[in-house]
């Protein structure tokens, strides 16, 4: 489905990702601790509205060719119109012009059917941790 027109998706830092990932991913923590290892040596992207992002992930590269996606959040008033889809086409497409292998990531359940839309395939069993189940998935980029 196509994004809402108006929206596009950009490069951005790693400090614009905290406020989102603290709103939607962890509520209770501070936004400092919403930092991971290695974020400023990841690539991030996300949609801006008015200045703010409204959704964005992470991109961190973990060797031989693989690329791990991470904190990929929407915010609530901006789902189900295609920015969480844009986003995710615009990662593909970046590790495969890096000449990547594959992409992998722990996927929330319920967002299982959203990534198997988009040609990821679930690797392994379920996990729970912090009281919400996650599954490993991958997909192939060439
Ligand atoms: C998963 C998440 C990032 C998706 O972001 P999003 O911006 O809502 O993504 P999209 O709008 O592209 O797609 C979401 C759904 O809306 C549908 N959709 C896309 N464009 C649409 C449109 N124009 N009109 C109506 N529905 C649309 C998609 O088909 C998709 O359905 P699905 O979830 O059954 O696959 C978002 O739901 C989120 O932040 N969830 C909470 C945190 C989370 O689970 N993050 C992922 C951790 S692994």
């Amino acid at each position: 489905m196509a994004m809402a027109p108006g929206y596009a998706v950009q490069e951005i830092e790693p400090g614009q990702c905290l406020q989102l990932r603290r709103d939607v991913l962890w509520p209770q923590l501070e936004l400092a601790q919403c930092r991971l290892q290695g974020d400023e040596q990841a690539r991030h992207f996300g949609i801006c509205v008015e200045g703010v992002v409204v959704s964005c992930l992470s991109l961190f590269e973990m060797g031989d060719g693989i690329y791990q996606l991470r904190k990929f959040a929407t915010h609530a008033g901006f789902r189900n119109q295609g920015l969480g889809s844009a986003l995710l086409a615009h990662a593909i497409a970046h590790v495969q012009a890096a000449g990547a292998r594959g992409m992998v990531l722990n996927a929330r359940l319920s967002a299982l059917p959203f990534y198997r839309r988009h040609g990821f395939v679930r690797h392994g069993r379920a996990w729970r941790k912090s009281g919400v189940d996650f599954v490993e998935m991958r997909l192939q980029a060439r």
